[in-house]
C-alpha cells in the first residue's frame, strides 16, 4: 500500500512515524506534501519518505490519501485534485468534517472515510475514530482498517458521535498529561525527584488504562478495590471530590463540545 499525506504537519508525522515505527509500510511507500517546500524537504530526509511538489504528485504515487490539511484548507487543496483521487481510497483526518463535506468536494463516487486519529498514533498506541458512513468497499475497509490497527484502536461510530468521540481522545491526552503532572507535583512536594515522579505516574496510567481494558472492570470498581476502609487511597479519593475533580473533568468536555 502506497500513502500520500496531502499536508505534513503535526498529525500527518505522527501517523507516519507510527506506520514506520509498527513497519506496516516502508518509507519509500509514503509520498508527502506540504506548503513550504525546505521544510518539508526536512522532515521527510529524517524518516526516509519521497517529498512531493504537489497534492497531485503525492495523490498520483499513491494507492490511500491521507487529507492532513487544517479543516478550512481541505476544500481548497483537495478540489484540484479531485479527477486524481477518484480513483484512490481518500482518508480524512480533518476535525469536523465528516462523509456530507467530502461529498460536496470530491467527485462523486470516490472512496473516502473521514476520521479523527489522536497523537499517540507515533507510537503505536493511539485511537483513530471513524465515520461508519463512508464510500470504501468492503474490501477498502479491511485494508484501511488492517494498516491502521497497526497504530491505533480503530473505532466506528455514528456521525453524530464522530465529534465527540474525536475530543474524547484528541483532547484526552493533554487532560491525562495535566494528571500526570500534578501527580508529580504532588509527589515532588513530598520528596520523590521529578524525573521518577514523571516514570512511575505515566506507568500508572499506562498500566490502569490497560487493566481496564484487558479486564473490562467498571472504573468505580477498579477504584473501589484500592480503597481499603479506613485507608489512604480513600483520603485520597474525598480529597479529589473535594476538588470536584470528576466534575473538573466532565465540564472540560463540556467546554469542548461547547456546552
Ligand atoms: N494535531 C492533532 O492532534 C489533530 C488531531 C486530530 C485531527 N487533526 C487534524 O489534522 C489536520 C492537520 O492538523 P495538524 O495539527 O497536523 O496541522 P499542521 O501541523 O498545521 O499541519 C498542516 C499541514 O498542512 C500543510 N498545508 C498547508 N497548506 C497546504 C497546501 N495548500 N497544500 C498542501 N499542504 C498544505 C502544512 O504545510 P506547511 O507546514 O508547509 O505550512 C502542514 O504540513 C487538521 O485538519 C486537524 O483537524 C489534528
Amino acid at each position: 500500500m502506497k500513502i500520500g499525506f496531502i499536508g505534513f504537519g503535526n498529525m500527518a508525522q505522527a501517523l507516519a512515524d507510527g506506520l514506520l515505527l509498527k513497519k506496516a509500510v516502508r518509507p519509500e511507500e509514503i509520498y508527502v506534501c506540504a506548503k513550504h517546500w525546505e521544510k518539508l524537504a526536512a522532515n521527510a530526509a529524517v524518516r526516509g519518505v519521497n517529498p512531493c511538489r504537489t497534492a497531485a504528485e503525492a495523490a498520483e504515487k499513491s494507492d490511500m490519501v491521507v487529507a492532513a490539511v487544517k479543516p478550512y484548507l481541505v476544500s481548497e487543496v483537495l478540489e484540484p485534485i479531485k479527477g486524481i483521487l477518484r480513483d484512490r481510497i481518500v482518508v480524512s483526518v480533518a476535525a469536523g468534517m465528516p462523509y456530507d463535506s467530502y461529498e460536496e468536494i470530491l467527485a462523486p463516487g470516490t472512496h473516502h472515510i473521514s476520521t479523527v486519529p489522536n497523537t499517540p498514533v507515533s507510537i503505536g498506541e493511539g485511537i483513530i475514530v471513524c465515520e461508519q458512513k463512508n464510500s470504501l468497499t468492503e474490501e477498502e475497509y479491511s485494508r484501511f482498517e488492517e494498516l491502521f490497527s497497526r497504530i491505533a484502536v480503530v473505532v466506528a461510530v455514528q456521525t453524530s458521535q464522530l465529534g465527540v468521540a474525536g475530543n474524547l481522545s484528541g483532547c484526552g491526552p493533554a487532560f491525562a498529561a495535566m494528571f500526570i503532572e500534578a501527580l508529580s507535583d504532588g509527589a515532588v512536594k513530598h520528596g520523590l525527584p521529578r524525573e521518577l515522579s514523571y516514570r512511575l505516574a505515566s506507568q500508572m496510567m499506562a498500566g490502569t488504562g490497560k487493566m481496564q481494558q484487558a479486564l473490562g472492570t467498571h472504573p468505580g470498581a477498579m477504584k473501589d478495590a484500592v480503597c481499603s476502609p479506613g485507608g489512604l487511597t480513600i483520603k485520597g479519593v474525598a480529597a479529589l471530590e473535594r476538588g470536584g475533580f470528576r466534575g473538573a473533568v466532565i465540564s472540560a468536555m463540556d467546554a469542548v463540545e461547547g456546552d
